[in-house]
C-alpha cells in the first residue's frame, strides 16, 4: 500500500509520541477550491495632519510660520540683534508681496555696525545633517537708495556657525533671493538667522529653506525616509487629508481642497484643529501650510502605486466639537467641490478643473475612483446630507465609488442607526472606526463572519489597538497592541467578500509633537522608524494574495482573548502560483500544528517563512532600536502535502510555498 505523505507521518508520529500528534492543531487548505478575490485596495494607508505628520513631518520645509501669517505673526520667530545694534522689527501688510497671505515682516535696522533680523526655531528646531544641501529662499524689498545686504546664517544652540551666506541685491519691488546651505555638522535643533547688516530697512515675506534630499529629488517635495516607508507598505490605497481634519472644529475651519493647490503662496494658512485639542498636549503653533495640499498628495499616491481616497466635508463640522451643520438649502458649494475634484483628478484639458492640473504640472489624470462622503458623521443629519451626495453625484459619476460612514465606532447607537439606513440607500462602502484595547481586536477576529453578503462592502477606515485607552497619552506602539491587530486582520482577510478596504490610524507620530499615540511610524527631524504595527499592516499587504483559500483548522477552540490560540487566513498568489498562509499565535507558547494541502498537484518542498514576534508583549521599537520588532525571513524545507511546523509563541508567521496549478 502506497502511503500518503500525512498517513506516514502519522505512523512516525506514534513512534515519536502519540500524545504531542494527537494535541496538535491541524490546519488543512483547499487550493482546488479558490474562493472570494482579495481586494486590491484591501490593506491601505491612512494619513491625517495629526501629531505634526504634515508640516514638521512629511512636508519637510523648516521654516514654521514662514508667511508671518499665523495669528500671532511672529510666532515661531524672534528678533535677533547682533553686537547690540539698534532699530526695530514690525510685521505689517502694508503693500505686500501677495494677497492670500499678506502679512510680512519690516526689519529696520538703525546701526552702521551690527545686524538686525529674525530667527526661526523650525519645528522643534531646524534638523540638518552634516553636509546635506539646502534650499534657501525668501520675497524681500528695499525701498533704501542703497539697500543693506542680508545675511542668512544656520546656528546651532550653542551659537556654532553651521553655514553662513550673504545676499546682496535687495531689490525695490517684491523680488526672490535664494541661496544654498550646506551646514557643516549635524543638528536637530538648529535656528535660521535672517539678518540686515549695518543699517538699512528690508522687507521680508515666504522666507523657506528646504532639504534637496527630497522623495523623487522634487523640488520642494516630500521628506524621502517617510515616503518611503510608505512605498514599502505597498499600500492599495492612501486615504486623505484625515480624519476629523476634514470636518474642522467648525464649518469655517473645515479642509477646503481648492484652498490647497496652485501656487504655494497662493494657499491660504489654516488652523489645524488638532492645536489644542488634548489638553495634555497643546500644540499652539499648529497650523496648516498647505505645502502638502491635494495635488501633493494625488502625487504621492501615483508615486507609490495606492488609489487616490480623497475624504470630503459633506456640510458638517466634527460632531465631537461643535458639530454645525449646513442647511440642506445650502449644500450645493459642497456638492459642487466634489464634482470638481473629481474633475480635479480626472478630467481633460477641455475642462476647467482638469487644465488646471495640466497648468500646475500633470497631464495625465489621477484615475481617482474612491471618494469619501464625510469623515466620522453619524445620525440623521449626516445621513441626509450623504443621501444627497449620493444622488447627485452618482447620477453625474456612476463611476466614482462613494463611502459613507457608520460613526465614531464599531458598535453602539449611532453604528446601530447608520447600518439599516446605508443598506436602504444601496451605499457601496461603509467606513467602521475602532480604537480599543488588544482584547477586541483579538475578540473580533470573527467580527465579519456573519456580515450580509450581499448588502454594502465595509472599508474598516480607522483601527489601531489602545494599550491604555482612546485619547490616552500613555498608549504605546506595544507588541501585544500590534499581535491583536494580525489577529483581526487575519478575520478581514478572511471576510475579503466583504472587508475591501482597511486602514490603521493615524500613520504618523513626531516624537515631540505628538497630540495623540499610539501611531504607525515614528519620527524626529531627521530620523523615523516604524512600529510593531507597521510590521504587521507590511506582511498582510506585501502578502495579499488575490483570492482566498478555504481553510479547516481543527484541533483547537476558536482563539479568543481568553482562549489564546492561532488565528489563521490563506490565500493564493496567481502571479507566483504561491500559497501564503497567515497564521497568528496568541498563545503564550509555541503551538505546533500539522498543514495538510488539499486538493493539488505537486507541493514545492522549499518555501519562506517570515516570522514577527518579540520577548515580551510590551517590547516596542524606538528611534534607538528601531528593529527590536521586526520580521525575518528564511528559507523553509521540508514541505509537503502534510507537514509540521511550530509557531512560536505571541508571534504572527507568514509562511509560502508553491502548490497546484
Ligand atoms: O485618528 C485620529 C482621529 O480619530 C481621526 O481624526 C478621527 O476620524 C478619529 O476620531
Amino acid at each position: 500500500m502506497r502511503l500518503r505523505t500525512w498517513q506516514r507521518m502519522m505512523i512516525g508520529g506514534v513512534c515519536l509520541g502519540l500524545g504531542t500528534l494527537l494535541a496538535a492543531v491541524q490546519i488543512e487548505i483547499r487550493v482546488d477550491q479558490p474562493g472570494a478575490p482579495i481586494a486590491p485596495t484591501m490593506w491601505g494607508v491612512f494619513f491625517e495632519d495629526i501629531n505634526y505628520g504634515a508640516d514638521g513631518g512629511l512636508y519637510p520645509e523648516r521654516i514654521k510660520n514662514r508667511s508671518f501669517d499665523f495669528p500671532e505673526p511672529l510666532m515661531g520667530w524672534s528678533v535677533v540683534r547682533l553686537e547690540g545694534s539698534e532699530g526695530d522689527v514690525a510685521t505689517t501688510a502694508e503693500e505686500p508681496a501677495q494677497t492670500v497671505r499678506p502679512r510680512y515682516v519690516r526689519v529696520r535696522s538703525t546701526s552702521p555696525r551690527g545686524g538686525l533680523g529674525v530667527q526661526n526655531e523650525g519645528f522643534f528646531g531646524i534638523a540638518v545633517q552634516a553636509g546635506a544641501e539646502f534650499d534657501f529662499s525668501v520675497r524681500a524689498r528695499s525701498r533704501d537708495v542703497r539697500p543693506p545686504v542680508l545675511r542668512v546664517e544656520l546656528v546651532a544652540p550653542d551659537g556654532t556657525l553651521l553655514d553662513s551666506r550673504v545676499l546682496r541685491g535687495v531689490p525695490a519691488e517684491w523680488g526672490e533671493l535664494s541661496c544654498r546651505l550646506i551646514p557643516k555638522a549635524r543638528e536637530l535643533k538648529a535656528r535660521l538667522n535672517l539678518v540686515v547688516e549695518g543699517e538699512g530697512s528690508v522687507d521680508l515675506d515666504e522666507v523657506s529653506l528646504f532639504p534637496r534630499d527630497t522623495w523623487a529629488g522634487r523640488r520642494g517635495g516630500l521628506r524621502r525616509d517617510l515616503v518611503q516607508w510608505l512605498a514599502d507598505l505597498k499600500p492599495g490605497f492612501l486615504r486623505f487629508p484625515g480624519g476629523c481634519i476634514v470636518e474642522g472644529r467648525h464649518l469655517e475651519t473645515r479642509y477646503q481642497w481648492k484652498n490647497t493647490v496652485g501656487p504655494i503662496g497662493g494657499r491660504p494658512l489654516l488652523v489645524n484643529r488638532w492645536n489644542t485639542e488634548f489638553k495634555h498636549r497643546p500644540a499652539p503653533d499648529y497650523y496648516q501650510s498647505f505645502g502638502l495640499g491635494f495635488m501633493e498628495y494625488f502625487q504621492l499616491c501615483e508615486d507609490i502605486g495606492a488609489a487616490p481616497l480623497p475624504i470630503l466635508n459633506c456640510g458638517m463640522a466634527c460632531q465631537f466639537n461643535s458639530g454645525e451643520v449646513v442647511p440642506m438649502s445650502q449644500l450645493q458649494p459642497y456638492l459642487q467641490d466634489a464634482l470638481d475634484l473629481i474633475e480635479f483628478a480626472n478630467g481633460g484639458a477641455d475642462t476647467e478643473w482638469g487644465r488646471r492640473r495640466i497648468e500646475w504640472g500633470h497631464p495625465r489624470p489621477f484615475g481617482l475612483k474612491y471618494l469619501g462622503i464625510g469623515n466620522e458623521q453619524w445620525q440623521q443629519d449626516y445621513l441626509e446630507r450623504y443621501a444627497e451626495f449620493a444622488r447627485v453625484l452618482g447620477a453625474r459619476h456612476p463611476e466614482i465609488v462613494l463611502i459613507s460612514s457608520a460613526g465614531p465606532g464599531p458598535d453602539g447607537p449611532h453604528f446601530r442607526f447608520a447600518w439599516p439606513r446605508l443598506r436602504e440607500l444601496k451605499a457601496a462602502i461603509v467606513d467602521e472606526h475602532c480604537y480599543d484595547g488588544p482584547r477586541w481586536f483579538f475578540d473580533a477576529a470573527g467580527r465579519y463572519d456573519q456580515y450580509d453578503r450581499q448588502g454594502p462592502r465595509v472599508f474598516m477606515g480607522e483601527y489601531a489597538a489602545q494599550s491604555v485607552r482612546t485619547g490616552s497619552p500613555e498608549n504605546r506602539n506595544n507588541w501585544e497592541c500590534a499581535l491583536s491587530e494580525a489577529a483581526f486582520m487575519t478575520g478581514l482577510e478572511r471576510n475579503a467578500e466583504v472587508v475591501v478596504m482597511s486602514s490603521y490610524a493615524p500613520l504618523f507620530g513626531h516624537e515631540e509633537g505628538w497630540q495623540w499615540r499610539p501611531n504607525l511610524i515614528w519620527c524626529d527631524g531627521l530620523r523615523s522608524y516604524a512600529t510593531p504595527n507597521y510590521y504587521v499592516q507590511q506582511l498582510f499587504s506585501r502578502n495579499r494574495g488575490d483570492h482566498l483559500l478555504s481553510v479547516q483548522v481543527t484541533g483547537q477552540a476558536p482563539a479568543t482573548s481568553r482562549e489564546p490560540g492561532l488565528y489563521v487566513t490563506a490565500c493564493r498568489e496567481t502571479r507566483t502560483g504561491e500559497v501564503i498562509l497567515k497564521v497568528v499565535n496568541s498563545a503564550p507558547e509555541p503551538r505546533r500544528a500539522h498543514v495538510r494541502t488539499v486538493g493539488q498537484g505537486a507541493v514545492a518542498s522549499r518555501g519562506t517563512v517570515t516570522v514577527l514576534t518579540a520577548a515580551e508583549l510590551s517590547e516596542e521599537n524606538s528611534l534607538e532600536a528601531p528593529r527590536r520588532v521586526a520580521p525575518i525571513t528564511s528559507r523553509l524545507e521540508g514541505i509537503s502535502d502534510f507537514w509540521a511546523h511550530t509557531f512560536p509563541k505571541q508571534s504572527m508567521t507568514v509562511l509560502r510555498w508553491r502548490a497546484g496549478r
